[in-house]
């Protein structure tokens, strides 16, 4: 799939790693500009210095409204404007609701839900003055469907694929599409702990009917077509990249187990 971004200006939260950093390469390598929000300072200036021409990165944690401000003014005083948001920045925690810390859970609803509010709240003056825009947020499976032991990790990927709807509904009359994008099982660092434990692994593979994780080009290429006029008539939904996972309604495999009789 080849989409030209033609010069189209992109704040890329969580860019530095995994997801993020996949739509970055891809919008860089296709005339596309980004502006990457993330905290790791390492990386985040690894994929300027590898496109200097079409990357800027801004050390910006995502729970703060006034450093992706400073982002979003970034991309203004760099690019000359915004055209759209990925809200990819993220953290897991495991933890269920009768055990988890209270910080934690603080922790958690605050960069994967307040981020993405925050995200989406400086972004959209921008798209106005451009005329319209595009926000895709990184919701998850685990917002559709919720995991054992990740309470507010589901909690807040719910609320970003609600929030997402909402912001569809507000803000189609300005021309700004928002969406909803819900990864399944994703080999990036986010996973890499989980997936390194055989057991994890394989037990993940067993339950996908396409039989492998996914990479975050494969995500990406969905990102990318969502950012671009190919899906015009697509907002306000989620939309889910799991290998099939979430597809079954986890009732046994009868025909199986009988053949197996
Ligand atoms: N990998 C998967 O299987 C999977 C599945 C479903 C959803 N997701 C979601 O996709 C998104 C991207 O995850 P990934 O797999 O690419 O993980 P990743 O760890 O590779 O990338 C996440 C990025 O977010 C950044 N980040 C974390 N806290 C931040 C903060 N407070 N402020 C700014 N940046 C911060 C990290 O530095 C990192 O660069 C996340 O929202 C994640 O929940 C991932």
């Amino acid at each position: 799939m080849d989409i030209d971004f033609d010069g189209k200006v992109y704040l890329i939260t969580g860019g530095a790693s995994g997801i993020g950093a996949a739509v970055v390469h891809y919008l860089a390598r296709h005339h596309g500009c980004a502006v990457i929000a993330d905290i790791n300072d390492e990386a985040g200036n690894a994929l300027v210095a590898q496109y200097p021409q079409r990357v800027r990165y801004r050390n910006t944690d995502v729970t703060q409204l006034a450093q992706l401000e400073a982002a979003c003014e970034l991309a203004e005083t760099t690019f000359g404007g915004l055209d759209g948001a990925v809200n990819s920045a993220g953290i897991g925690s495991l933890g269920t609701v009768a055990d988890m810390p209270v910080d934690e859970w603080h922790k958690v609803i605050n960069v994967d839900l307040h981020g993405v509010f925050y995200a989406c709240r400086a972004s959209i003056p921008l798209l106005r003055k451009r005329g319209g825009g595009n926000i895709v947020n990184i919701a998850s499976l685990s917002g559709v469907r919720a995991d054992y032991g990740f309470a507010a990790y589901n909690a807040a990927k719910a609320g970003v694929i609600n929030l997402s709807r909402t912001i569809a509904l507000d803000h189609a009359h300005e021309h700004i599409r928002a969406t909803a994008v819900c990864p399944g099982y994703i080999a990036t660092p986010l996973t890499a702990a989980a997936g390194s434990v055989d057991a994890i692994h394989n037990d993940w593979l067993q339950r996908i009917p396409l039989q492998r994780e996914g990479t975050a080009e494969e995500v990406a290429q969905l990102i990318v077509f969502l950012l671009s006029p190919a899906s015009s008539y697509i907002t306000g939904t989620e939309i889910v990249i799991d290998g099939g996972l979430g597809s079954s309604n986890n009732q046994p495999n009868i025909p199986g187990i009988f053949a197996a009789l």
